[in-house]
Parts: structure tokens; sequence; C-alpha cells
């Protein structure tokens, strides 16, 4: 199986727009040791023909130009893009989608709050019927339910699991919860026997999760920050990272923590923050993480597994 990180930012990227914070304004001033991102988006293939894009963020049409598999090359409209999986309903992993409308009718992996969402609050499928329209493939959280394939990458087997996270700010869920309004998604290669891990929206890990981590070979999990407050202690905004349904990295029962009881996978945080001082090659925080093993994600990071 092979693994294109195209975007490794959280929502905002980084720099984000309007941010001043030391990350933001030392990267713009290429003053840091650290590598600008784009918002948050991976994409699977057996064969490195057909992919699978995991999330639609708003810097796609970027993306795609970065990573010459998904240009056109067969005939006057194309793409690399067999399908497309939705994690959640965020807005930096489902606004891509309306940036793909000129082509054919996309294919949607979503479980059904995901789809909720997306036909409602933040209503991109339904507007998405008037240009290329939309074949949604449901996904359970379940059982059979929950395993699904792609036909053009035969090899692989997807299967989703629900996890505790948040859903979006506009979604009526996110004061009241529901099974798949997040998940995460196991991909397994027949041909390897290797498997990846996909969880870049992650709150808590309880037993199950941290089975599914343990069993994987790979994992690319919720890298957004590095502390509960580290939005308040730039003076940003009083919301906590676990409010937000970010597990941070720091601290007790933080994602540190939680990686050292698996000790078979390789660890890679993705979906960072900003304002995350990981971002900074040279920081303490960087160090600690590699002292523990764990690797940060990158635009044009390559997983072969
Ligand atoms: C999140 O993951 O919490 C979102 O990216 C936040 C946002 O879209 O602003
Ligand atoms: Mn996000
Ligand atoms: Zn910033």
């Amino acid at each position: 199986m092979l693994v294109r990180v195209l975007g490794s930012a959280a929502g905002g990227g980084f720099p984000q727009w309007n941010c001043n914070c030391t990350n933001c304004a030392g990267v713009r001033a290429g003053q840091l040791r650290a590598r600008p991102r784009t918002q948050s988006s991976i994409a699977v293939s057996d064969d490195g023909a057909g992919w699978v894009l995991f999330n639609a963020s708003p810097d796609i049409r970027i993306q795609i130009e970065s990573f010459p598999p998904l240009r056109p090359s067969r005939k006057i409209r194309d793409t690399g893009i067999a399908a497309i999986i939705l994690v959640d309903s965020q807005i930096d992993h489902a606004t891509g989608l309306l940036l793909l409308r000129e082509g054919a009718p996309l294919r949607v992996y979503c479980s059904d709050m995901v789809y909720q969402d997306l036909t409602t609050g933040f209503p991109v499928l339904k507007i998405l019927e008037n240009y290329c329209g939309v074949e949604r493939h449901r996904v359970g959280i379940e059982g059979e339910d929950s395993i699904f394939s792609v036909p053009e990458t035969p090899n692989l087997q997807f299967k989703a699991v629900a996890l505790d996270s948040k859903a979006p700010p506009y979604s009526p869920h996110r004061y009241d919860p529901h099974p798949g309004d997040t998940i995460g998604v196991c991909v397994e290669d027949s041909r390897s026997g290797k498997s990846l891990f996909y969880a870049p929206a992650l709150g808590k890990v309880d037993s199950r999760v941290l089975e599914l981590m343990a069993q994987a070979d790979c994992l690319l999990v919720d890298g957004t920050f590095w502390q509960d407050d580290e939005l308040a202690v730039q003076g940003i905004s009083d919301k906590r990272a676990l409010d937000m349904g970010h597990l941070p990295q720091w601290g007790p029962g933080g994602m540190i923590e939680v990686l050292r009881k698996v000790p078979k996978p390789r660890k890679v945080l993705i979906h960072i923050n900003n304002t995350n001082p990981i971002l900074r090659e040279d920081s303490a925080e960087r160090a600690i993480l590699e002292r523990e093993g764990i690797e940060v994600a990158f635009d044009g990071m390559e997983i072969v597994l």
C-alpha cells in the first residue's frame, strides 16, 4: 500500500491567513525551521494507479497539482482520484468537494451522520447534485457494514470505526454526539498484509480503539494540539483541545502516553494545528517526540506498507 500525505495541517493550514502566532509569523518571515503545510488529507493506493482520497480539503487543488498520480493523464477530462472517504463533516475535510464539481459524479464514502450534516447544515452534497452529481456510499460503523472496498484499489480493505471526537460547530451534534459523527479507518493491504490506522480527529482512546491501534503497522493520528490549553496560553481563544475533540499530546492521558502503550506500529502525528510547537523542527517539544519514536507528518510524506 502506498500512502501519500497531501495535507498535514489542521483546519486553517500553516500559516493560517489571519494568524500572527510565533509559528505563523515565523514561517512567513522564513525565520523558523518549519515547513508550511496545507489542510488535512491523505491519499492511499494499492498499485499507484487508482487513489482513494481521505477527505477533501480546501487546498485540494494545489494538493492534486503537487502529486502527479492525481492529475489527469488518460483522456481530455480525467483524474487519478477513484473515491473520497470522509472521516467527518468538518469544513477542512469537506469543502474541497466543491472544487471537484467539474468532473464525473463523485464517489463519496461517509457515515450516516456525516451524510446528514453534508446535506443539511453544510449541504455540499446537495449543491453538487447541480454540478457533477454524487454517488454516495454508506459507511457503517458496526460489523460487516463497516467494511468496504473500492473497485479501483481491489487489494485494499477499509474498515470504519466510530471515534470519540466532536462534530463541527455548525452541526446539531456538536453538543449531542452520535456514533459516526467522526470515524477512524483501518486500511489493510491483502498482498502485504500490512495496515494503516488513520484518525486525524481523535478525542479519546478507549480500549477498543487502543486495540485497533496496537494491531496496525502504521498510525496516522490526531496531532492537532500539544497541550489542552494551547490556544488560551497564546491568547487566541479559550477553547480547549479536548472541547474541540482533539486529544493533546502532552500531559497525563495525552497522546504521547497512549502511543507508549502500542509498541508495534510506526507512529505519525497528522492534522497539526498552526499553534503547535512540534511544527518547529528544533523545538524542545519536537525533541520529546523524537525520543518517543513519534514522527510528525509533512506535506508530501510517503509511507509504503
Ligand atoms: C477541527 O478539526 O477541529 C476543525 O478543523 C476545526 C475547523 O474546521 O476550524
Ligand atoms: Mn479539522
Ligand atoms: Zn498561527
